[in-house]
């Protein structure tokens, strides 16, 4: 039988991953060793990370996170950036599996899609953690999701959107990636309570994808075919708002004062718009999530009681206190 250049490739890569760990030191586990160490420390744990991307500051946060606490921990971590995209994601665990890791972290660029890979690493006996975002898949090919209440968070900006424009607002949504959990529920969270708000107006709603530069553009068509109908902007990351703020100075207008803005993430660049009064409240979305990711690895690992779910505990920023929130801010 005569094998495709890319089939000899991936066994070639298959072998070397399979033998060697992510450090690239040989994977040196003998049956003595696992009767030795049935309960294994931060040390001997391998984990794969499948991290989606780097398209915010909360997302940067969120990386420097897992890789920070696991060189404190000494935890031998597999790195994978998927840079957007979902085949990589995929790839990244297929590769993990072959590592055979001790459990896979993943924060799943969008919901769907997931089984068939989540299966296969279940069918290798490796646990997968969601992290930041969950996934829609069957119940038992995860073990555990730790990250934010997004529905809550789309919730909680309506209610200060609504505080903040004494229930009357004409309102342009930036939604963040199409098809991904923070924005599938930040969209249904908002709509939830706004319905208690017959004056509170919803004229346009479009995907900035979480990034400045693509928040900026959609605000600019926003305000192109808007104008000053614009009272409200609910944006569902710091970066969109950020580069909405921008569009709008740049149309004219003042942000935060002109036209409202409500955040979600509470990363430091809304502290500073928040100073700066361009920026009305941001809902505060915890990146910092390395600690409980491997305290949550290490208990699915030695077979110890772990949680369905672990919830980020987190607050609502606004203006008034900002200067004095900053300097503590991490992300
Ligand atoms: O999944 C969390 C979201 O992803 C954050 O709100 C956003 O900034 C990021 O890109």
């Amino acid at each position: 039988m005569k094998l495709s250049r890319l089939a000899r490739l991936t066994i070639i890569l298959a072998f070397i991953l399979g033998v060697m760990g992510c450090t690239g030191q040989p994977i040196s586990t003998t049956t003595s060793d696992i009767q030795e160490k049935s309960v294994k420390g931060y040390e001997d744990l391998i984990v794969g990370f499948s991290q989606l991307g780097a398209e915010s500051e909360w997302r940067v946060a969120n990386t420097n996170s897992i890789k920070e606490t696991a060189e404190q921990l000494g935890v031998e971590l597999c790195f994978f950036d998927a840079q957007q995209k979902q085949e990589n994601q995929v790839e990244a665990i297929r590769k993990l599996i072959v590592q055979r890791v001790d459990v896979i972290g993943i924060s799943p660029i969008v919901e769907t899609g997931w089984d068939e890979v989540f299966q296969e690493a279940k069918d290798a006996g490796i646990p997968i953690i969601l992290v930041d975002r969950r996934a829609d898949v069957p119940e038992d090919l995860y073990v555990s999701y730790l990250g934010s209440d997004f529905l809550e968070e789309g919730r909680n900006a309506a209610r200060i959107m609504a505080d903040l424009m004494n229930g009357q607002a004409n309102i342009v949504e930036l939604v963040g990636t199409i098809g991904s959990a923070p924005a599938n529920d930040r969209y249904l969270g908002f709509r939830e309570i706004l319905k208690e708000y017959p004056d509170m107006r919803i004229l346009a709603s479009e995907s900035g994808d979480f990034t400045r530069a693509r928040g900026k553009e959609v605000m600019e068509g926003f305000l192109k075919k808007y104008g000053n109908r614009i009272t409200a902007v609910y944006s569902h990351n710091d970066d969109m708002s950020l580069g909405a703020i921008q569009a709008i100075e740049e149309y004219g207008l003042k942000p935060g004062v002109d036209i409202k803005i409500v955040s979600v993430d509470a990363a430091r660049g809304a502290f500073e718009a928040m100073i700066a009064g361009k920026l009305n409240a941001t809902v505060e979305c915890n990146p910092l999530l390395g600690p409980q990711f491997f305290e949550l690895a290490l208990k699915v690992v030695n077979g110890e009681p772990y949680p369905r779910w672990v919830p980020s505990i987190e607050g609502i920023f606004f203006p008034d206190n900002a200067l004095e929130i900053l300097p503590t801010r991490k992300y």
